[in-house]
């Protein structure tokens, strides 16, 4: 009896081991995957990982995605600055001036700009020059102070205001309330000597750099 006591004691002390060391631990693995709360917990951290882990990429990839974007279309850009290979040919230019008659004018170009060569009258020069006039002017400027033969006046033909090519080279074309240039764009109107008289352009028509290699030969550039 006492021997059977004994062995159903040590029995359920096993039985109360095995409790605490293998049934529990599965009771609560059980308990743990299938409680719907715990489940629905587990899973939204799960996607917030998983969302903020693809974000993450997402960003990555969209950053790197924008940068070599941002570098293909910059650099059409970029190269379009570098000046192409003809422009840099015609750094300078010679005009051959013989054949432009007193009273007109041609229009040379140079570094893909219209160049505007007038072959000025004694009256045109005199209309230009008369006492302190210049100083009165929207941008002053001496006349002798443009040019380097008072008959020739050299200028880009590009209008200060917003860079249309103003009208008054070609015969026929209106020279504007000054004898000079016009500029149709929105009237600015330039004397003989290129100088803003009228109208928006804040600045004289732009004197290229040039110098005679002959009397007949002009280098612009
Ligand atoms: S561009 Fe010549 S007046 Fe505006």
């Amino acid at each position: 009896m006492a021997a059977t006591l004994i062995l159903y004691k040590s029995e359920y002390y096993l039985f109360l081991n095995s409790v605490d060391y293998f049934i529990t631990p599965m009771l609560f693995t059980i308990v743990t995957f299938n409680c719907p709360k715990i489940k629905e917990e587990q899973h939204m951290d799960s996607a917030v990982k998983k969302g903020a882990t693809r974000r993450d990429f997402l960003y990555l990839t969209a950053g790197a995605m924008g940068a070599v974007g941002v570098g293909s279309a910059a650099w059409p850009l970029i190269d379009s600055m570098n000046p192409a290979a003809d422009t840099l040919a015609m750094a300078s230019t010679d005009v051959d001036i013989s054949k432009v008659p007193v009273g007109q004018a041609i229009i040379a170009v140079w570094r893909g700009a219209p160049v505007f060569i007038r072959h000025r009258t004694p009256d045109e020069i005199a209309s230009v020059r008369k006492d302190n006039e210049w100083e009165t002017l929207r941008d002053p400027q001496k006349d002798e102070d443009r040019v380097t033969k008072a008959e020739w006046i050299i200028l880009k033909g590009v209008c200060t205001h917003l860079g249309c090519i103003p009208l008054g080279t070609k015969p026929g074309q209106p020279r504007g309330d000054f004898n000079g240039w016009f500029c149709p764009c929105h009237g600015s109107h330039y004397d003989v000597s290129g100088r803003v008289r009228k109208g928006p352009a804040p600045k004289n028509l732009h004197v290229p750099e040039y110098k005679f290699v002959t009397d007949t030969l002009v280098r612009i550039g």
